[in-house]
């Protein structure tokens, strides 16, 4: 049977950054409650003129640069922080690329578990008809409100995930475990650019989307657990993972050192909460980071609030390391423009999407740019007119 799964995946985040030892200082907080409380070091905050669709047109046109167009016929846009309750955000992403117009495209959402979904759909596209190629695009800014026991886990990113067949880097394996329940974690109304959370109970819907989530990947036949050799999570702030992990290794009876998930860490503590994109950015930084995946099984587990957990598994393709991005998320992120406290408070006053015509700023150094609003309706453009 042909190996289908990711072929490739490329990140992108937003202009600016603050560091959690600035918010830490302004809100008489021990900074390290967030370094090691929540995990997270600093977070990505989008410019004016940046969003999902700068973000993830940015992550699809390094895809598509890297491989083309041919045989792209379906672009698959998850998010939750949706710039428009009809429009799919893809369809901007399509004419920003220029890409051909026999291809479909659809939003997706499911709160941070849609990228997941995306690259399910996509697998199955491409079980169907093995020459296709699908381009799924996830990218989302967390927006919570000030001075809320949310505000340090917001963050913004993209990541674009090539699936075909015969991948460069995962097949990902026929059985996962799904799981959902109707559960009030997290959500946001449609009148509302924050989202509202109850934390606490986002950890332990979390936990139980996760171990059911287990317990159906073993009842569809799926692999032991020490079978797997690496797992990379969803994570709204890295500390998220370590608790579902050490509940599952329990649950089955496993040891479990916090450290064996150090490595898929590393860009999530930085960029923050980028809710869609999270486990994907999580899966780029492994396979940048880890010398050791050859041939081995690794697990991703994926969670939406509301909520919904999907957990795969996949094999690591040799010679995957040929293929990695590593100094490239690194320069993303140092790029970054640091704000203060108080730049990145104005910023977030002013982030609310609207309808009313606007002009937005030059900021950003990204491929593509948000306009603004003209005749009530969004406008990207390149950043640089060539
Ligand atoms: N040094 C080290 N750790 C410290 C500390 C310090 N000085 N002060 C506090 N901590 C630890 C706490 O013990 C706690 O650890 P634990 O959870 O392992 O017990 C952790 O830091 C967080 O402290 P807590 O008081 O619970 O934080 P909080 O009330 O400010 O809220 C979140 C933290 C994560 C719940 C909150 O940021 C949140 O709701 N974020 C959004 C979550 C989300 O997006 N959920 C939906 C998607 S799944």
């Amino acid at each position: 049977m042909t190996a289908i799964g990711i072929h490739d995946i490329a990140i992108a985040t937003g202009h600016h950054v603050l560091e959690l030892d600035d918010l830490a200082e302004r809100l008489g907080v021990d900074p390290a409650k967030y370094h090691v409380g929540i995990g997270q070091d600093a977070f990505s905050v989008p410019a004016p003129d940046e969003d999902i669709v700068t973000m993830g047109a940015a992550a699809a046109k390094e895809i598509i640069d890297r491989h083309g167009v041919e045989g792209i016929r379906t672009v698959l846009f998850a998010t939750e922080s949706g710039v428009d309750q009809s429009k799919a955000a893809g369809v901007f992403v399509h004419g920003l690329l220029g890409l051909p117009q026999s291809v479909r495209v659809v939003e997706l959402k499911q709160a941070c578990y849609g990228g997941t979904a995306a690259v399910q759909l996509a697998l199955g596209i491409v079980a169907r008809a093995p020459h296709e190629r699908v381009l799924v695009i996830a990218a989302d800014v967390a927006r919570y409100d000030v001075d809320t026991a949310a505000e340090p886990t917001q963050g913004a990113g993209a990541a674009a995930v090539l699936v075909t067949a015969d991948p460069d880097l995962i097949e990902i394996e026929p059985a996962a475990g799904v799981f959902t329940a109707d559960v009030d974690d997290f959500w946001r109304p449609n009148d509302r650019s924050t989202a509202l959370v109850d934390g606490r109970l986002s950890v332990t819907a979390y936990v139980d989307a996760f171990v059911g989530a287990w317990d159906d990947l073993v009842a569809q036949g799926g692999p032991g657990y020490e079978d797997i050799v690496r797992w990379v999570h969803h994570q709204p702030f890295t500390k998220m993972a370590i608790k579902a992990h050490r509940k599952l290794a329990q649950h089955v009876g496993q040891p479990f050192d916090d450290a064996e998930l150090a490595l898929g860490f590393t860009y999530n503590k930085q960029t923050g909460n980028t809710y869609t994109a999270s486990i994907w950015i999580a899966l780029a930084a492994l396979l940048d980071l880890d010398d050791e995946l050859d041939g081995q099984r690794i697990a991703m587990f994926s969670y939406g609030s509301g909520s919904v957990g999907e957990l795969l598994t996949g094999i690591v393709r040799p010679g995957y390391r040929a293929h990695r991005r590593e100094g490239r998320v690194r320069s993303l992120l140092e790029a970054r423009v640091p704000l203060t406290v108080d730049a990145y408070r104005e910023l977030h006053a002013a982030g609310a999407a609207t309808s009313e015509d606007t002009e937005r700023p030059r900021v950003t150094t990204a491929p593509y740019r948000f306009a603004g609003v003209r005749g009530g309706a969004r406008r990207y453009e390149p950043t640089t007119q060539d």
